[in-house]
Order: structure tokens, then sequence, then C-alpha cells
């Protein structure tokens, strides 16, 4: 299969609504509606029943649409979905998403009988499906979103070079909310729902290539074809992260997936034992996915596991130590060369060694020296800074200075040191840590997940260096460099 051939999932010129009702509480209108609330594609609703929807003109059937169609998007029920697969075989559309449940994940005969006949008419049409029982694809850059939520409750995120590949449709879409609120850019989200023919094997075949995919993030439960995906994976990591959650760890998750999506899970040891062997960076939760997704987006990988860590308080600097350790990174002790260099710029009160801590009673020029002084120093290859936007010497000037510091100190070395910040507070600390990200410095609520953010940096940076891509990478990664 050509990457032409998904592309038109993410990039069509046209698309065809079969099922688009004119019935605001079903999915059809909902996802005709979202669909064209952004998108300035061709759309054509498709409904034997009606000759208009939302303002557009409908055809009864997708042969009757007189223009090409790139991509058909399926929401009639179960029984109905062959016959218009057939329509869409003869209309000579290549790319087809059945939103429609009712297959597969039911269990049932009848369930099992429709999809195969769904696989059955793809293949004999040459057509590629998402689906069944999936959501579709979001792709804000062009404002393609085939999903079918009420956008009254929820938000989509901004494009951003994260995408998101998940097996489940629900769980897909919340993160998609929640994204947008943590201002969490994506460039393609796909919900593959039962996996009858596009698997997550062609998402990485295709996003490897996708110029606007830094990370590729999933959440899988089952891939029965795992040579295949391994593969894939393979030749994927060397060219771009990628951090999967893989649901279904215990027996009674694996029985769970079975009537969610169909999917034999197997044995969770096999799934970690493929990630390491593919230098995957496994998540365990949905906080983890995206923290390490975050920093891998903003900042270059690491060259080594010597983890920098500079604070303003004692205690977390403390907590960012075990932190790191326990995830097997290394908190090394300065050489009195640099021990000499952060004394002569920090209080006399502060601590210059590893961690550095400026204390409470630092001024903004403090953690500036400091982290300038750190990242030169040779001797760690990744700083996580815990600034205090409370203490009194700290003013709001700090956000802008300490990104651009760390911008410019990274041009000037041969290899950056990439930042990670852990900030935890109330709502003045939430407001500066979303600026300092907005700089390009990803900062979290606390320092073990800002620490399992400077893991994945370190953790993908020594997978780049066994494979031979660092420099590569580096270069393509322009922010920092
Ligand atoms: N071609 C075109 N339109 C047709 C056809 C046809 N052959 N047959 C019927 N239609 C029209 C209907 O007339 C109707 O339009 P109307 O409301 O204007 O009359 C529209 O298509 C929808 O058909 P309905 O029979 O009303 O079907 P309904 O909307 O109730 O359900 C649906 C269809 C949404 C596909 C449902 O069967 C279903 O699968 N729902 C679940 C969807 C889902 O959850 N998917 C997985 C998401 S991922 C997750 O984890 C949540």
């Amino acid at each position: 299969m050509s990457s032409g051939t998904i592309s038109k999932f993410f990039y069509p010129n046209s698309v065809a609504v079969v099922g688009a009702s004119r019935d605001p509480s079903k999915v059809g209108y909902q996802l005709l509606y979202n669909l064209i609330s952004k998108y300035k594609g061709r759309v054509y609703p498709i409904n034997p029943h009606v000759s208009e929807v939302l303002g557009l003109k409908a055809y009864p059937r997708i042969t009757s649409v007189p223009d090409d169609i790139d991509l058909a998007v399926i929401s009639v029920p179960a029984s109905t979905v062959p016959s218009v697969m057939e329509d869409c075989g003869l209309k000579g559309v290549k790319n087809v998403i059945v939103i429609s449940a009712g297959f597969k994940e039911l269990g049932t005969v009848e369930g099992i009988e429709g999809e195969r006949k769904i696989v059955e008419i793809a293949k004999k049409f040459g057509m590629r499906v998402i689906g069944p029982n999936c959501m579709g694809v979001y792709v804000p850059k062009i404002g393609l979103n085939t999903t079918f939520l009420n956008p009254d409750r929820m938000d989509f995120p901004e494009h951003g070079n994260i995408s998101f590949i998940s097996q489940s449709g629900a769980f897909g879409i919340a993160v998609l909310d929640w994204a947008a609120m943590r201002g969490i850019g994506i460039s393609k989200f796909v919900s593959l729902g039962n996996k009858c023919d596009v698997d997550e094997s062609d998402m990485l075949d295709y996003l490897v290539g996708d110029e606007d995919t830094q990370v590729i993030t999933m959440y899988i439960e089952g891939v029965e074809v795992g040579r295949r995906f391994i593969k894939s994976l393979k030749s994927t990591t060397p060219v771009k992260p990628v951090v999967i959650l893989k649901a279904g760890r215990s027996e009674e998750g694996v029985r769970a997936i079975a009537s969610h999506t169909g999917s034999l899970a197997g044995a969770d040891i096999v799934y970690d034992a493929a990630f390491k062997q593919c230098g995957v960076l496994r998540a365990y939760g949905m906080d983890e996915l995206f923290d390490m997704a975050l920093s891998l987006s903003l900042q270059p990988p690491a060259q080594g596991m010597r983890v920098g860590i500079l604070t303003v308080g004692g205690g977390s600097g403390v907590m960012a130590t075990d932190a790191a350790v326990s995830l097997g990174l290394k908190v090394p002790k300065l050489s009195d060369a640099t021990v000499g260099k952060l004394r002569n710029v920090l209080l006399p009160i502060a601590s210059p060694y590893n961690p550095v801590d400026v204390t409470g009673s630092a001024r903004n020029e403090h953690l500036l020296n400091a982290v300038d002084i750190m990242m030169r120093s040779g001797e760690v290859d990744v700083i996580i800074w815990i600034p205090y936007f409370m203490a009194p010497g700290i003013t709001d000037e700090l956000v802008e200075d300490f990104v651009s510091v760390v911008r410019s100190v990274n041009k000037e070395l041969s290899t950056p040191i990439p930042v990670v910040g852990a900030a935890t507070g109330g709502r003045h600390t939430l407001k500066l840590s979303t600026a300092v990200e907005k700089g390009g410095i990803p900062m979290y609520p606390t320092v073990e997940r800002a620490a399992k953010a400077a893991w994945a940096l370190c953790k993908y940076g020594q997978w780049l260096k066994s494979k031979g891509t660092f420099d590569d990478y580096l270069s393509r990664f322009s922010k920092f460099t």
C-alpha cells in the first residue's frame, strides 16, 4: 500500500457523509456539523430521505454524486454498511471510515460476519478502511473532523506536532478535549476502532514520513499482526519517538478488551519485551503518555543519562533526585570547577552541588546564571528546573528570561541540553508555567512527572545513539539547534 492511499484519510479533497441525518440528536447529523465547521474541501451528505442537510444538497446514494469523492464516512446501522460499501466501491472511493458499531466487538456471528463482508468488499474494490466502530480522524491543520461529539461540551486542540492513534474512540476524544485545555497541539488523531483493515502498523508507516508529526503516541489494546507491528516500530523509532500506552496488563483487563474492540490482547510481558526491543517508550497512564510526548515534542533528546537539578526549594530537589534515580537516571556530583563557578554567582547560603539549590531568597539572576553554568558544564545531559514562582525575589520576567537563556546557550553548544521543569502550585504557578511552556520548555505539576519526561529524553537519546541516528534527529529538530 502506498502512503498516498493513507494520506487521503488525512488530506481528502472531498468527503461524503453516508447517513448524514437531519436529526440533531443523531450521530450522522453531529458528524456532518463538526466536519463542515472548519473543513474547506467539498462535502456531500448522503441520505435517501432528504434533499438537504445543514444547508448542503443531499444525495440519495453516493453513486449519485456527480464529482469524485476521496473519503467516505459511513454512519448507518451495521446491517446497511455492506451495501453502502458496495456503492462506495462502484463510485471509485478508495478511502472509507466506518463509524458504525455492531460488528466484531459484539462477539456475535452476525457481527463477525458483517465485519468479514466489509473486508471482502474493500478488497474487491481496492479500498482502505478505518474502523468499524470508530471515531475516524481529526486533522486540525485542514479542519478535517469526522468525530461526532458535541462541540458545545468539548474542545478540539489546535494544530501541533504530536500525532495520536487510539484504539478507543471515547478515550481518544477525551484526550483531545484534555489536550485542548492543556494547550497541547495535535497533528493527526486517528481512532482505529476494530481495525478490520487499517491498523497501527499502517499508521506508523505513514506517520514516519509525515512532516507535520514530530512524536507518535498510541493507545493500544491488542495488536494482531505482531511481526508486522515490530517491523514498523523498528523502522519508525530511529526516526521519530513512539510513546505507547498499552492497556490490558491484567488478566481481567484482557477480558475487558475482548468485549470492547474484540482484540486478542495477549500476555503483557510479550508487549513489554517487544517495546524494549523496538525502542518504544512505554507509558503506564494518560499523564505519562502526554508528559513524555510533550517533552519529546518540545525539547531535543539528551545525549546521556546524567540529570542536573536546579531548584528554589531543597525538598523538591531531594524528591526530584529520588524520582530520577528510581528511573535509572544519574544525578552526578558536579566538579569542583563547576561548583566554584556556581559559588561565584549564587548567594552564600545557596547549595552549589547537584541538586543546585538557589534557596527561597534567590532572585531571577541566580536561576539564570545557574542554568547557564550547568548547561555549559558538560557534566549533565538534561536539566530539571524547579522554580517557585511565589518566592519573594522571583518576578514574572523570569519566564521570558529563562526561556531565552536556555535557547541562546543551546545555540552555542554543539549538542543542546534539554530542559524540563516542575512547578508545583496553584493558579499563579499554572499561569507562569503555561507561559514557560509556550516558550518551548515543558512544565509539569510534580517533580516525579518532570523526572519521567526527562527520562524519556534520555532514553530516546540513548536509543538514537544505539541506532546511529542521534545527529540526524538533532539536525531535523530545528527548535533548539
Ligand atoms: N444511505 C444513506 N443514509 C441512510 C441510509 C443509506 N443507505 N439508510 C439510512 N440512512 C439515513 C437515515 O435515514 C438516517 O437519517 P435521518 O435521521 O435523517 O432519517 C441516517 O441515515 C441514520 O440512520 P438511522 O437508521 O437513523 O441510524 P442511527 O443514526 O440511529 O444509527 C449509527 C446509526 C450511529 C451508525 C449507529 O448504528 C451506531 O453504530 N452507533 C454507535 C456509533 C459508535 O459509537 N461508533 C464507535 C465510536 S468509538 C467509541 O468508542 C465510542
